[in-house]
Parts: structure tokens; C-alpha cells; sequence
């Protein structure tokens, strides 16, 4: 849990009722079909809870492969000549509006990397489907890649954006502070960031160590 009282866990009996992301498809799949597809075992979904256990964001997380073909060469080159790899597919995601830009759609794709990292079968990428060109400016910027066939559909493998994630809270980009600063609370969004959420940042930190720990066994 953050100091900000944010917390993620497995969808259980949370009010699902006033979950507003702004796009209907994902509000009413979150209300009417998503207990459904649980008790299918076709998808799991995680629930990012504010102080009031109010639910902010979801993810739907299930088992997916990428057929090799999909790969750059320059990547497949580098894997072995299987048919298709094992992924773990982002089916859905959304925050509310309320906490849109506030850095928890990136945190609750931290959550997915972290539980990626622990999961006993092997999975290689993560894998989404971006709805729209929001969602792939989004997912892009996390350093997602199109599949060579199929625009819409995004992956990147574990261990990239591992790094990627290591790399920007433990460096910082050029002009921000460091991790420490920002672990210790003296990190400084700019104006534009309204509620700076420092906090989510060192949640960020402790979800991959964790992760990272688990990992290195
Ligand atoms: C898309 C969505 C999940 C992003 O979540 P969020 O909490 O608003 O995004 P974050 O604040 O974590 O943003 C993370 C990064 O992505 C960028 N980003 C977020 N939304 C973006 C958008 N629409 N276009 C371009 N970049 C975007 C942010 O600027 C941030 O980059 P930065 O760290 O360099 O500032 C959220 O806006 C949402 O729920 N939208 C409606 C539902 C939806 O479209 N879901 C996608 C399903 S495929």
C-alpha cells in the first residue's frame, strides 16, 4: 500500500458500480461481464483501491502467445525457433477519470511486470490490445511495440521493460530527481502534475524489487 492509501488486489466483492473510465465498452464489461469470465478462468482481474476502497483502475490479466512471426527479426533472431511464445495478454485497463494522468495506469502495468516476473509458467512478453490511438499513444510511451501484422496489438518483452521501469525510477530523466529523492518525498513534480504522486512512485520501486527479488530466487 502507498502512503496515498492506493492498493492493488484480486477483484472480490469491491463496488463495481461507479467505476467511470469514460469509455462505456470497459465501464460495463468491469460491471456486468468481468465476474463471469473469473469464474471462467478465462481472465483474471486486479483492482487498484483508493484510501475509501474505492475502485480506481482494473486489469484483466490471462495467458496469451505471441506466434514468432509477430516478432521483429532482429528480436526473433535472438529466441529459439518455437512457434510462438509464451505471454501474459492485458486484455483491459482503465482508471477512473478522476485519477486519469496521475500516474496509475502505469502502475497497475508495474503490477502486470511483477506478477509476469513471479509466475511459475514462464512468460516472455506482455502483450495488449489498445483500443483506440489513445490507448496505443499510452502503451507506447511505456515502450510497447506493434505486432508486425497486426497494428493494434502491442508487446514487449519482460525483461525490457523491467529495465525500462529500473532505469527511470532509479535515474530519473534528464531535469527530475533522483529515486532517493523521490523515495524519501522530496521529489518534485512540474505545476501541470496535479496531485504529484510521489508515493505511487515508490510503490512502483517496492512492486518491482520485489518482483526482481523473487525472480533472482
Ligand atoms: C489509457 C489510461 C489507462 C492511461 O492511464 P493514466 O493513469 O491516465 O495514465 P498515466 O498517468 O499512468 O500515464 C503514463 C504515461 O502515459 C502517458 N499517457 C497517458 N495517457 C496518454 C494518452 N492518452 N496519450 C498519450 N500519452 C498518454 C502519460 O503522459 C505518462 O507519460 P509520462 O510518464 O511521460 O508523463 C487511462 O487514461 C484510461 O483509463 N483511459 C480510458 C480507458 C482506456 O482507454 N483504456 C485503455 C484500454 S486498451
Amino acid at each position: 500500500m502507498t502512503e496515498d492509501g492506493f492498493h492493488i488486489e484480486l477483484l472480490g466483492d469491491h463496488d463495481r458500480a461507479t467505476f467511470c473510465s469514460g469509455v462505456d465498452a470497459l465501464d460495463r464489461y468491469f460491471r456486468e461481464r468481468v465476474t463471469q469470465d473469473i469464474r471462467r478462468r478465462v481472465s483474471n482481474c486486479f483492482v487498484l483501491l483508493d484510501a475509501e476502497k474505492e475502485v480506481a483502475g482494473y486489469y484483466t490479466f490471462a495467458a496469451a502467445s505471441i506466434p514468432l512471426g509477430e516478432l521483429p527479426e532482429s528480436l526473433a533472431k535472438r529466441l529459439p525457433r518455437y512457434p510462438s511464445l509464451p505471454a501474459g495478454l492485458i486484455g483491459r485497463l482503465a482508471v477512473d477519470r478522476d485519477y486519469q494522468r496521475q500516474g496509475l495506469g502505469a502502475l497497475l502495468v508495474v503490477d502486470a511486470v511483477a506478477r509476469a516476473m513471479r509466475a511459475e509458467p514462464a512468460i516472455y512478453a506482455l502483450v495488449v490490445d489498445a483500443k483506440d490511438d489513445h490507448a496505443a499513444a499510452f502503451y507506447t510511451r511505456l515502450g510497447f511495440r506493434s505486432f508486425l501484422s497486426q497494428p493494434s496489438r502491442l508487446f514487449i518483452p519482460i525483461s525490457e521493460i523491467a529495465k525500462r521501469l529500473c532505469k527511470s525510477i532509479f535515474r530519473g530523466s534528464e531535469g527530475q530527481s533522483t529515486a532517493r529523492d523521490r523515495i524519501t518525498g522530496r521529489y518534485r513534480r512540474g505545476p501541470t502534475m496535479s496531485t504529484a504522486p510521489r508515493t505511487l512512485e515508490s510503490a512502483a520501486v517496492i512492486i518491482l524489487m520485489t518482483a526482481l527479488i523473487y525472480a533472482a530466487g
